[in-house]
């Protein structure tokens, strides 16, 4: 009777976050409003350089402590289960200590928090000029110790210009893989530097970004059962050019969304924001969206066995909305219409309101 005349939806999945940060990057965001670019910024040692040290001076109990009001937050707009990745630790003990804190979160939190290794997100600076050392770090020392501690689902990498060349990725895929994990890259958020192929033969799970991926490569993943992981935040908050959702989806990709939740290119925790960019910007229909940030988004994750859709055998995760008709959840600019969370036939967030 509560939810009598409301919108049920499967529980909500954000299957691509960095949402395990510390520190803010509110002045780099001012200096690229002044005209800097987000790659010189990184350049010049700023960017994702920033957030690694600021990370790497926070103890396990900090980062737990920031991020619980980030998952909360997340809750309370029908998300039922995340995608936390490391990234910002780049040492063995950073990356560890991250993991950590994300498997942690998954143990307090009653949503489902899935951890991804990211060690191959930048070289960290003490690599500069030796990079193959690094990648022979992740290689021999971190992805083992991962897989042996089961400490990530998945093994992500960043194949842009700034980070991780497809040689190198290659190289990690080839250890990742044989000790397990499934694979997701970080692509064509820049540059097209043939990471698609690349992630393609590997297997990968989910490509992510593909904000300039090009003709030839959206045949072939089209082709593929890989998901394309698209984040018009980044789009919006790096004021550039986004991903070509209408000809992945004209071509037959399986299309997700997510927040890409971090301190630098997407500082937006919103799903509805993202859900609004992905209606204007990308022309995505609002089925499609909400496709994207379930059913699809399931798939990212190796999950849809058990969530993105209400169907027999699946857990009960449901986000309901406080609204009869569902074009308003999307209609909704910068609103929140989300009221009561519910996981595992559990509920977890209770705001529910009458219906205007
Ligand atoms: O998904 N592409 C690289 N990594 C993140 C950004 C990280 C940062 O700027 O802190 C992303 O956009
Ligand atoms: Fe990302």
């Amino acid at each position: 009777e509560k939810v009598k005349d409301k919108i049920i939806l499967p529980g909500l999945i954000d299957c691509h976050t960095h949402m395990v940060f510390a520190g803010s990057r509110a002045d780099e965001f001012k200096m690229r409003l002044a005209g800097s670019s987000y790659e010189e910024i990184t350049k010049t040692g700023g960017g994702i350089y920033k957030t690694v040290e600021t990370v790497r001076n926070k103890s396990f109990d900090e980062l737990v402590n920031l991020s619980i009001p980030k998952i909360e937050y997340a809750i309370s707009q029908g998300i039922t289960t995340l995608e936390i990745k490391s990234g910002y630790g780049l040492t063995f003990n950073d990356e560890i200590k991250m993991l950590k804190v994300i498997n942690h979160l998954n143990e307090i939190f009653p949503v489902d928090i899935v951890p991804t290794f990211l060690g191959a997100h930048t070289f960290p600076p003490e690599y500069k000029n030796k990079e193959e050392v690094y990648v022979d770090l992740i290689i021999d020392e971190m992805l083992p110790f991962i897989a042996e501690k089961n400490l990530a689902k998945f093994c992500d990498a960043f194949c842009e210009k700034t980070a991780f060349s497809v040689k190198q990725i290659e190289r990690l895929f080839n250890k990742a893989s044989s000790l397990g994990f499934k694979l997701k890259l970080h692509t064509d958020q820049f540059n097209s530097l043939g990471g698609i192929e690349a992630g393609l033969k590997y297997n990968v799970l989910s490509l992510e970004h593909l904000e300039v991926i090009n003709k030839k490569d959206i045949l072939k993943v089209s082709n593929s059962e890989c998901v394309c992981v698209l984040l018009p935040g980044v789009s919006f908050f790096l004021d550039y050019g986004y991903a070509p959702a209408r000809e992945l989806i004209s071509n037959n990709a399986i299309v997700a969304l997510s927040t890409d939740f971090n301190p630098g290119s997407s500082h937006i925790a919103s799903v509805n924001l993202i859900m609004n960019l992905a209606a204007i910007k990308m022309k995505m229909s609002f089925e499609e969206i909400i496709s994207a940030f379930t059913i699809n988004a399931a798939k990212a994750l190796d999950m849809s066995n058990l969530i993105g859709s209400i169907e027999t055998g699946k857990k009960a995760d449901f986000s309901i909305f406080n609204t009869k008709d569902y074009n308003e959840i999307i209609y909704n600019i910068g609103k929140n219409l989300n009221c009561m969370t519910i996981k595992n036939g559990k509920i977890i967030y209770d705001n529910i309101q009458a219906n205007e």
